[in-house]
Parts: C-alpha cells; structure tokens; sequence
C-alpha cells in the first residue's frame, strides 16, 4: 500500500501526477477546489485500481489543510506529499496587479507552506516519507513577463533545496520539480509560442520517475533546464537587453 497526497490534484499536472500513481494498492488524497473537476480525476484513478479520497479544500486556508493533511494520515500513513497546486498571472485573470501579486504568493508560496509543514511531524516519526515541491524552470530568473509567478517558483525551490538537507536526517526525501512548458489550462491562455511544450501525462511520468529515484532536483526538458540556469547567470545589463524581447503573460 502506497498512499499519496497531491493539492490542485483538479487539473492539469495534478491530475496527471493522480493518474500517474493510481494503481491496485494506492491510496490517492486529492486536493483542488473545484469539486466536479476533482471527483472527475478521482473516479478516473479509481478505474485504473486505486482508491482515491478527494478534497475540496484551499491551500490558502491553513487550518483546513492541516485538518486534511491530518484526517489523509489517519485514514493511511503519507508515504508521498505532492504540494502542486498553484497558479500565474494568466489563470489568474491578467498582468501582475497589487492584488494579484499577493494572490500568487498566497498560493504558491503560503500554499506549499501549508501542505508540506503539517506531514513532516508524522513522517518524521515514522523515519520515512517523500515530499515533492511544485516550482518550475521559471524559478531560475525573475523574467519581466511574470515577476511573482517566478518568485513564487523560486521561493518554493530553494526552500525545497534547503528543506531536503535539512530532513534527511529524518529519513524524508524533499524533491523540487521544475519543469519547462507543459500543456496544462495554465499554459493554455498564453499568447506566445511555448519551445518543447510537453504533454501532461510525459511530464507526470518524469516526475514519478524522479521521485521513485529519489532526486532532488527534478528538471526537464534538458534544453530548457540549461537555458533557464544561463538565463539565471546572466548578468542584469544582458537580461535587460533579452527581457524587452520576452512575451508577456
Ligand atoms: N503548466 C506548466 O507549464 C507548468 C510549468 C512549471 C510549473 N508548473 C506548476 O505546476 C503546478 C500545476 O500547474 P498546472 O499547469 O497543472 O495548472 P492548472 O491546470 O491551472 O492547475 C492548477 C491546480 O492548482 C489548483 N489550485 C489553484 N489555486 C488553488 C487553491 N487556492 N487551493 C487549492 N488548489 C488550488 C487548481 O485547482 P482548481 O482548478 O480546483 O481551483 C488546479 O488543480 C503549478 O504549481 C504550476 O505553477 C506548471
């Protein structure tokens, strides 16, 4: 028996990290907020032989998801925390306003938080346990398109990096994700060409097999994990130059 947690488990990379881990013997813990959508991707996991418990809650709201992360515990120990759930300026209804602002910091950032902090006790007394930060190859630079979204994604990978040396002592694997394009509703709004856009389903299964090898940074595709780290070295003259060209959100 295997039993998973994954927030914003409603759509896209979610979803497919749910599909991914569904199988006879997984227990699924499926967050999101949109409860058709939700339930849609639960009873998908169900057919391929997992059972799966879905859970509308807000990341946001700290106190109910430590009351899921907890009620997830007692119905099976976590073995795997996904803190996935997330949004852009794009799903989010425009350019990065004040409001915006704070709202995909809420989500990102205080989401993650809110996921992750609540399963370390249990795992740490188990001696055992994986836990996945949702960040992205947009974590690397802050780009003139999406100043917050790419902080946000930042502030999780680096405090993942930090986190996972600081809970291996306690036999928990901390993993960053930091993928490139993926066609999921959130890239769908954007105006521009997107280079190596993967499928959903090929990045779930990249993902998966990360996590199963333990690593600590999972990041694809290569071309653009190498791109996303110059761009990050590049000095700011450089950056100003390329940045005017980028497209916006
Ligand atoms: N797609 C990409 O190219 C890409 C690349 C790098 C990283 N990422 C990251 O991957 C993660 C998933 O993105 P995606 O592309 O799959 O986007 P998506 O299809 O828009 O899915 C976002 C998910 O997050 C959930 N969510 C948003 N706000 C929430 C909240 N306040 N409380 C609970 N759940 C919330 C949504 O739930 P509801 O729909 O039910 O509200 C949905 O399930 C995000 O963290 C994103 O930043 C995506």
């Amino acid at each position: 028996m295997v039993s998973i947690l994954i927030t914003g488990a409603s759509s896209g990379l979610g979803a497919a990290l749910a599909r991914a881990h569904a199988r006879p013997g997984a227990v699924l813990h499926l967050g999101g907020r949109d409860a058709a959508r939700l339930e849609a991707v639960a009873e998908s996991c169900r057919v391929r032989g997992g059972e799966a418990f879905a859970e509308t809650v807000d990341v946001v709201d700290r106190d109910a998801m430590a009351a899921w992360v907890e009620r997830s515990e007692r119905r099976r120990a976590l073995d795997t925390v996904i803190a996935n759930a997330g949004i852009s300026a794009g799903t989010h209804g425009g350019d990065e306003g004040a409001g915006q602002v704070r709202a995909i910091f809420a989500v990102n950032v205080d989401g993650v938080v809110n996921t992750v902090m609540p399963a370390i006790a249990p795992m740490r007394s188990r001696r055992r346990g994986r836990i996945a930060i949702m960040s992205s190859l947009a974590g690397f630079r802050g780009f003139p398109g999406a100043p917050a979204y790419c902080a946000s994604k930042a502030l999780a990978r680096v405090w993942g990096e930090g986190l996972r040396g600081q809970l291996a002592a306690d036999g928990i694997a901390v993993s960053v994700v930091c993928p490139g394009f993926v066609d999921t509703p959130m890239t769908a709004v954007n105006p521009f060409r997107m280079p190596l856009l993967m499928d959903a389903d090929r990045a779930a299964a990249l993902i998966v097999r990360g996590l199963e090898h333990g690593r600590g940074r999972i990041a694809f595709p290569w071309p653009m994990h190498l791109l996303a780290r110059l761009a990050g070295c590049l000095p700011s003259g450089m950056m100003d130059v390329l940045g005017r060209r980028m497209p916006r959100k």
